[in-house]
């Protein structure tokens, strides 16, 4: 039986392996998806350890991203323009890397949620790993311009060089949010909603009928949905259907076939998540 895994720190509540093993049922595929515990000063040896007891592919999240990127002996484009992986593949006795964060983002938000996102003109709160991830996907999408803002506007700089389209993306001071006009797409990727706090945001960001995202689920995307929504935006998106479809694309590229998602989404949403999405 193959052996996959989520390494991360914590790892303890990821939802990955149930979502997984719902996936190798579904598809009639065996394998054995576990969570490992790694900080970044562990990630290296213990995912050689994981290799050397067989294991085939693993996705990584916080905070190992950017470290697993390093390590990639090799990485499709996507991954490169993120600068970061969360997904990889032995090869050999090294590892592929690929992102599919944003690939399962704007399959949630065009295919679940049914919005059309080209054209609009987007606004990128964060510049860590989860925005790096979605950035150019969402740009493939055909978004409008895209403006990236960051607590440390050095991080927002570098996410809009390593885009490489100057003209359609930019990169602006948080505290200059009120000279920026409106957005047809919000997107929250800080982890400030983690210790339940929430950026200063003038609510002269909302175009007349935006969609506002976060790219967190459960209780940390509360925060800034329940202020979106208190301000009457209609289109509001938590990340439990990215986290689901990006784990889609994942389990493709190991697998070779797509798994349906509806049925472990509707399973999530019902039993783990507090907050609903709107549609
Ligand atoms: P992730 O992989 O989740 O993106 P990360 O790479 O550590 O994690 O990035 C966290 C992001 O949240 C960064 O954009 C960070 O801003 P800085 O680059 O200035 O650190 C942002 N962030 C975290 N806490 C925040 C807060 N309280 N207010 C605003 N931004 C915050």
């Amino acid at each position: 039986m193959k052996h996959f895994s989520v390494l991360g720190h914590p790892i303890a509540h990821s939802l990955s392996p149930r979502i997984h093993a719902a996936f190798g049922r579904q598809t009639g595929i065996e394998l054995k998806y576990d969570a490992i515990d790694a900080t970044a000063e562990e990630f290296f040896d213990t995912l050689q350890a994981f290799a050397d007891a067989g294991g085939v592919g693993a996705n990584i999240t916080l905070p190992l991203k950017q470290s697993a990127f390093a390590l990639s002996s090799s990485v499709t484009d996507r991954a490169r323009r993120a600068g970061a992986v969360n997904t990889l593949a032995r090869t050999g006795d090294g590892w592929h890397g690929d992102n599919t964060d944003g690939e399962g983002l704007v399959r949630d938000l065009t295919g679940r949620h049914g919005l059309d996102l080209r054209g609009r003109r987007t606004l990128l709160i964060g510049a860590g790993g989860a925005a790096r991830g979605v950035a150019p996907a969402l740009l493939d999408a055909g978004i409008g311009d895209l403006y990236v803002v960051n607590r440390t506007s050095e991080r927002a700089d570098a996410l809009v060089d390593a885009m490489g389209q100057p003209g359609r993306v930019h990169s602006r001071y948080l505290h200059d949010l009120r000279t920026l006009g409106d957005f047809d797409l919000i997107i929250n990727a800080t982890s400030a909603g983690r210790g339940a706090s929430l950026p200063d945001l003038p609510l002269s960001l909302f175009s007349p009928r935006p969609a506002v995202v976060d790219l967190s689920y459960g209780e940390a995307a509360i925060p800034f949905l329940a202020w979106a929504r208190a301000n009457d935006v209609r289109d509001v998106v938590d990340g439990l259907g990215m986290l689901v479809e990006q784990a889609a694309e994942s389990f493709a590229l190991w697998h070779g076939v797509r798994p349906q998602t509806d049925a472990i989404y509707a399973e999530l949403r019902a039993k783990d998540v507090v907050l609903a999405t709107a549609d």
